[in-house]
């Protein structure tokens, strides 16, 4: 069960330390930046999750990007349970430190509670079941410190509330709501996907032609060409040179309806699910510079 904003509130004040999964892809679109208010200076990990379908070199800048503000941030791929360890050794950090203040208050012996909060499907219940895989054998109840609650007992100091806070995404603008749209974070009767792939498509053949061009087997500078001659007595712009190249994919992958008209449901969503499954290989669709 995912828990409603009231309930994050009310167990966020047994928390110490906030676990926020985004998404390696667009850190900036999937962080909800409610959470800084419901945290009240609580200390913080970013997890940057499903970074295996993420650009290496964006996610290291995005890196840089949290140290320059002194918010720990971590790539992680929880499907496979990389990175899963540096971000025990970072709530161990974030323990010592709370704990010194505890024991300067005279409390000694507390446990460090941890809690996972994010937006839908950055990964938060995939990151939680790989933590508690490997801790199986310490995975329990314990009624009378927290009644009711689950909790994944990292080790002797530490433990993990066992279900992820789910915060809604917040749309922002226009490019925070298509990144969000692309990441399959937004309920899917909210988006007219064949708009969300146009946008897409436009985005990927910016700054990923090669691996368009790749996926598709299709040579995107001769479509452009192409869309040029055609339209040489008329104007011509990069809408018409998206949707030849989205057409063009259509014709490969036989997206193509009675007739011969282009099925643009279909190739949208083709689109759209090839980048959601990372078959393009590693794409970063958001910079921190
Ligand atoms: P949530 O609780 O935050 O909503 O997310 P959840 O764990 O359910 O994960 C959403 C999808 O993302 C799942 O795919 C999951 O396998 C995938 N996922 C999670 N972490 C990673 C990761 O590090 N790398 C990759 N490549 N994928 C990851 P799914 O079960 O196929 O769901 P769906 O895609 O069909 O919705």
């Amino acid at each position: 069960m995912k828990k409603t904003k009231e309930q994050i509130i009310k167990d966020l004040k047994l928390i110490d330390i906030i676990i926020e999964i985004v998404d390696a892809r667009a850190p900036k679109s999937t962080q909800n930046p409610d959470v800084q208010e419901y945290s009240k200076n609580k200390p913080k990990i970013v997890v940057l999750n499903k970074s295996d379908l993420a650009d290496e070199n964006i996610t290291s800048a995005w890196i840089k990007y949290y140290s320059t503000q002194s918010i720990p941030c971590i790539k992680v791929e929880a499907t496979t349970g990389k990175g899963l360890s540096e971000v025990i050794n970072q709530i161990k950090i974030l323990y010592k430190e709370i704990s010194s203040k505890y024991i300067e208050k005279g409390r000694t012996g507390r446990t460090a509670k941890v809690m996972v909060l994010g937006i839908p499907n950055v990964g938060k219940s995939t990151f939680i079941n790989s933590l508690a895989k490997r801790n199986i054998a310490k995975v329990g109840n314990m009624p009378g410190v927290t009644k009711g609650k689950q909790w994944i007992k990292i080790d002797d100091n530490i433990e993990l509330m066992d279900t992820p806070g789910m915060l809604w995404p917040k749309l922002g603008n226009t490019v925070v709501a298509n990144n969000l749209a692309y990441l399959n974070s937004i309920g899917q009767n909210a988006v007219d996907n064949e708009e969300i792939a146009y946008e897409l498509l436009k985005l990927l053949v910016k700054n990923y032609k090669e691996h368009v061009e790749k996926r598709y087997n299709i040579d995107i500078s001769s479509i452009e060409k192409n869309v040029e001659i055609n339209n040489k007595e008329n104007d011509y712009n990069e809408y018409d040179v998206i949707l030849e190249i989205r057409d063009e994919i259509a014709r490969k992958k036989g997206a193509i309806l009675s007739g011969g008209r282009i099925n643009e449901q279909k190739v949208s969503d083709m689109i759209l699910s090839d980048f959601r499954a990372g078959k393009f290989g590693r794409i970063s669709i958001e910079r921190p510079y």
